[in-house]
């Protein structure tokens, strides 16, 4: 197959990116731009959805430009446009297909209608140490928090799931309770460091449960009554409290990761989503899993949290694989979109 050049845009939550992505012998990531949209949010203590599709209007076309002129590309030379289809806000995932969908009809080449999960799943494949498929991947980002075996693009088999809030939800639900800003899972992670290891003890919901999945809105309910209990909270108390969250979340994602992995009998783990970011949750995993001779594979940090790049690969590799690209025109976006059985 010739090499295609594909254009990937991403606008499912709060950030708009855009990238340029090349299927050539060595596979490369052009160029990608990125506009968060953090600082707008944070003064409503969360993504406030019509603000923030108006404002994926806004940054599109400066960033299909920056793009374009960073990797010294025109329109002229695009094979494909690859989009997030979903799941996401409906009127955020909207702005990005429509104006994929529009870009690739003046043009005259497909479109592929990609799923934000898949984009996260591929992730760690834009590093230069990638892994190679089948693997099993430990998806949490602020959505969603999974374990699924990985067998090649576009197999995707649901190991285990939350039954309740996301991990990423937790740490920025918690964050909130401890009076840092949106979204918090970061900034969470940062108090944590100068929290002392066992000074609150929290449950570790699910850690024995047979299954391989996860529920955490009962740590966070435990975090509420933690705060409570204090009278007030010092400086030290709040970063232990901090320190014991990280601790139980991590305890719990790297103990179901490494069992699904022996489950599987593969030998390499893939770690994808905003919480893949986390420092502790990547040197305990490395430490246990070097332990179980088992491979761990995580994404460069700034393809961790959502990005465009993720969706070009996606787009590239289903191209690719023959597994989906459409004429462009009509289309729909899937708010809520399972990425297995799909
Ligand atoms: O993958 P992502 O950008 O968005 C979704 O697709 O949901 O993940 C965002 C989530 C947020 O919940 C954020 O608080 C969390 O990832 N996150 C972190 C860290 N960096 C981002 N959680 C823990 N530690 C971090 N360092
Ligand atoms: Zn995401």
């Amino acid at each position: 197959m010739p090499s295609m050049l594909v254009l990937g845009i991403e606008s499912s939550c709060d950030e708009t990116g855009v990238a340029l992505y090349s299927t050539d012998a060595a596979g490369a990531l052009l160029a990608h731009a990125l506009h968060s949209q953090v600082e707008m949010h944070a003064d409503y203590g969360g993504v406030v959805p019509e603000l923030a599709s108006r404002d994926h209007i806004r940054r599109l076309v400066p960033l299909l430009r920056k793009v374009l002129a960073e990797s010294r590309q025109s329109l002229a030379a695009l094979d494909a446009i690859a989009y997030t289809q979903g799941p996401g806000l409906a009127g955020a995932l909207l702005v990005g297909a429509a104006f994929a969908e529009a870009l690739a009809t003046a043009l005259g080449i497909p479109t592929v209608p990609v799923h934000h999960l898949e984009g996260h799943l591929l992730s760690p494949l834009l590093s230069s140490r990638p892994p190679r498929f089948p693997f099993v991947a430990l998806l949490v980002s602020g959505g969603h928090s999974q374990l699924m075996r990985v067998t090649g693009v576009g197999e995707y088999e649901l190991m285990g799931e939350t039954l309740d809030d996301a991990a990423g939800e937790a740490f920025d639900k918690t964050a909130k309770l401890l009076g840092l800003g949106y979204p918090g899972g970061a900034a969470l992670a940062a108090l944590a460091e100068r929290g002392r290891s066992g000074m609150v003890k929290l449950p570790r919901p699910m850690l024995k449960s047979a299954d391989l999945d996860f529920s955490f809105s009962g740590l966070k309910t435990a975090v509420l009554i933690k705060v409570r209990e204090l009278a007030s909270v010092s400086e030290q108390q709040r970063a232990d409290i901090a320190r014991g969250f990280q601790d139980a979340i991590v305890e719990v994602l790297v103990s179901k990761a490494l069992r699904a992995v022996k489950a599987s009998g593969l030998r390499q783990l893939v770690v994808a989503g905003g919480v893949g970011a986390n420092h502790e949750l990547r040197c305990r995993l490395d430490a246990q899993a070097a332990h179980a001779r088992i491979a761990v594979f995580y994404p460069e940090l700034e393809f961790c949290t959502d990005n465009g790049a993720m969706i070009a690969l996606a787009g590239a590799l289903r191209l690719q694989a023959g597994v989906s690209s459409k004429p462009a025109g009509a289309f729909a976006v899937r708010p809520r979109w399972p990425l297995t059985g799909a």
